[in-house]
C-alpha cells in the first residue's frame, strides 16, 4: 500500500464547530492567550486554565468529524494514512483514522503537571513524573496525579512549552513517501507555528503534495487546492482512491 501523510490544522476542524486560532471567530478572542493557554499561566492560576480547557472539552465533546475527516478515513481503503495534525480534538479518530499524532497535545488526555514531556518545569524544579492518562471527563482542579499527588493538566501543549516532535518519525516518512511515490496533503493550517509548520518543507521533496485551503498559501510546487476542506478533501480523496489499484484481498 502506498502511504498518504495528512498534516493538518485548525481549518480542517472549524466546520465541524471548532473555531480556528487566527480567524475572525479566533479561538483565543474571548480568552487572552496570556490568560489560559500559556506555561506561565497555569503556575499563577490553574483553575482559570481547568476552566478554559473544560470548556474546550465539552465543545470538541458536542462537535462531531465533518465530510473532510471522513474523506481522510475513507483514504485507508487503499492507502496507509499517517495524520500528523496540530489539533487537540479528536474528530479524526471518531471519523475512523487509525494512525494519528497529535503534535500539539490531545483533550482527551491529561498527565501530571510535572510530567517530564513538559521541558520548562516550574513547582519542584527538578522532579518529574511520568503519570498520563485517557479522560473521558474534563479535569477537575483537585483531581491529583496517582503517582505523585501532582495536579492533573490538560495533556497539550501551552504556549511557551517545547514541542515533543520526532524529526526522526517525520524524516521517515518523508523517505518513505518518495520512494513510494506517495502523497502529502496539507490541509487547514496557517504554517504560522514552528515546529509543526517545518512539516511542508520536509514533504516539498516529494512529486505529489498538495495544500487544501480557504485561502491557499503560494508554496513552491505545492498544487493549491482553494476552498472548504469539507468539499475539496472529498473530491482529493475520491481522485486519489479511484487512480489507486484494488488492493488484493489477503
Ligand atoms: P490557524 O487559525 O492559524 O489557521 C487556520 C487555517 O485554516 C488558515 O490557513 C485558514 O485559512 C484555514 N481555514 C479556515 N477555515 C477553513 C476551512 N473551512 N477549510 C479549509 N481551510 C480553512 O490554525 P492552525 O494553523 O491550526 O498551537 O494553528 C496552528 C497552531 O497555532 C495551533 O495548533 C495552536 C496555535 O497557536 C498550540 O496550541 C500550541
Amino acid at each position: 500500500m502506498r502511504t498518504i501523510v495528512v498534516f493538518s490544522g485548525a481549518g480542517l476542524s472549524t466546520e465541524s464547530g471548532i473555531p480556528t486560532f487566527r480567524g475572525k471567530d479566533g479561538l483565543w478572542e474571548n480568552h487572552r492567550v496570556e490568560d489560559v493557554a500559556e506555561h506561565e499561566a497555569w503556575w499563577k492560576d490553574k483553575e482559570l486554565v481547568l476552566r478554559f480547557y473544560k470548556e474546550r472539552f465539552e465543545k470538541i465533546a458536542a462537535c462531531e468529524p465533518n465530510a473532510a475527516h471522513k474523506a481522510i478515513a475513507k483514504l485507508q481503503e487503499k492507502f496507509h494514512v499517517v495524520n500528523f495534525t496540530q489539533n487537540i480534538d479528536d474528530l479524526l479518530e471518531r471519523a475512523g483514522c487509525e494512525n494519528v499524532v497529535h503534535i500539539h497535545g490531545r483533550i482527551n488526555c491529561a498527565k501530571c503537571e510535572h510530567h517530564r514531556d513538559i521541558s520548562n518545569l516550574d513547582g519542584d524544579n527538578n522532579f518529574t513524573c511520568n503519570y498520563k492518562t485517557v479522560i473521558k471527563e474534563p479535569i477537575q482542579f483537585g483531581d491529583k496525579c496517582k503517582w505523585c499527588e501532582g495536579q492533573m493538566r490538560p495533556d497539550v501543549v501551552f504556549f511557551g512549552e517545547a514541542v515533543p516532535l520526532s524529526y526522526d518519525l517525520i524524516s521517515g516518512y518523508v523517505s518513505t513517501v518518495k520512494y513510494q511515490n506517495g502523497v502529502f496533503i496539507c490541509v487547514g493550517t496557517s504554517i504560522q507555528v514552528y515546529p509543526a509548520g517545518y512539516l511542508v518543507s520536509f514533504f516539498s521533496q516529494v512529486k505529489n503534495k498538495y495544500i487544501v485551503d480557504i485561502n491557499p498559501q503560494r508554496v513552491a510546487d505545492y498544487t493549491l487546492l482553494k476552498g472548504k476542506a469539507s468539499e475539496e478533501l472529498p473530491k482529493l480523496a475520491e481522485q486519489l482512491l479511484a487512480e489507486e489499484p484494488e488492493v488484493a484481498q489477503e
